[in-house]
């Protein structure tokens, strides 16, 4: 769980002499007891299971999210173990063309995905390392024993 220590981060993004600066709610304040992972990175699907938060599907709030409940299992991952991707916590957030056409075809095994390609911000990684959890921690993806 996140505690209330300092973001060292954050001041160097917010500007301590605006005068808005005492007002604005610091992120350490507003994300004290959110989930962590075991790397300290906080766990937002986690957080949204819980309710902490609430994303909205669009600007004034009034639309519903539409869920899919689908795991796909991507099985070309060498010795490691096979990767499970799962719609439903994507879509809890996201459109489906936020990923159908342009990142993903949506058919089974028909994108060319790697490694190699995710690391340069292809595919999974166009969120993953830049908006979603980072490549670091390899066994929230690659999930699933080999048979
Ligand atoms: C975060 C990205 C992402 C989002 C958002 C997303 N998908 Fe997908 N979808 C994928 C990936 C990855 C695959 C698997 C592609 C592969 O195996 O090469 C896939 C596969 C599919 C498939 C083929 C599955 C099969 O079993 O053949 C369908 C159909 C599909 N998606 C529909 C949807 C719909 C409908 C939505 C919105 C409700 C959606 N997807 C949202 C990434 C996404
Ligand atoms: C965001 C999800 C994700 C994370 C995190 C992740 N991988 Fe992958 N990895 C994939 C996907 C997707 C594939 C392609 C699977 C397919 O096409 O069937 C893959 C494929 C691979 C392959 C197969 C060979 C290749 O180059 O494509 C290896 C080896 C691999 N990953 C190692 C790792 C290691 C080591 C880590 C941690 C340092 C890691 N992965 C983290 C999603 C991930
Ligand atoms: C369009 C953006 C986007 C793409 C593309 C994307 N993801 Fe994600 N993914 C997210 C977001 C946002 C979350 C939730 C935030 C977080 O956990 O950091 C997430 C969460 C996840 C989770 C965590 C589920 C849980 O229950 O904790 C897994 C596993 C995952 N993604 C795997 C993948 C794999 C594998 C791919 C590629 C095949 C992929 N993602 C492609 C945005 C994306």
């Amino acid at each position: 769980m996140r505690g209330e220590g300092a973001v060292t981060e954050q001041d160097a993004l917010y500007d301590a002499t605006n005068p808005g600066y005492a007002t604005l709610q610091k992120a350490n304040q507003a994300l004290r007891g959110f989930p962590v992972t075991r790397l300290g990175e906080l766990d937002w699907v986690a957080a949204l299971d819980r309710d902490l938060i609430q994303p909205r599907a669009s600007l004034s709030g009034d639309e519903e999210m539409t869920l899919l409940d689908s795991d796909i299992v991507m099985k070309d991952t060498k010795l490691m173990p096979y990767v499970r991707f799962p719609h439903r916590p994507h879509t809890e957030w996201l459109t489906c063309d936020n990923c159908h056409d342009q990142i993903f075809v949506p058919e089974s095994g028909a994108n060319a995905v790697s490694m190699a390609e995710i690391l340069n911000g292809k595919y999974c990684g166009v969120c993953h390392n830049t908006v979603a959890f980072t490549t670091i921690s390899c066994e929230r993806c690659h999930n699933i024993p080999r048979d």
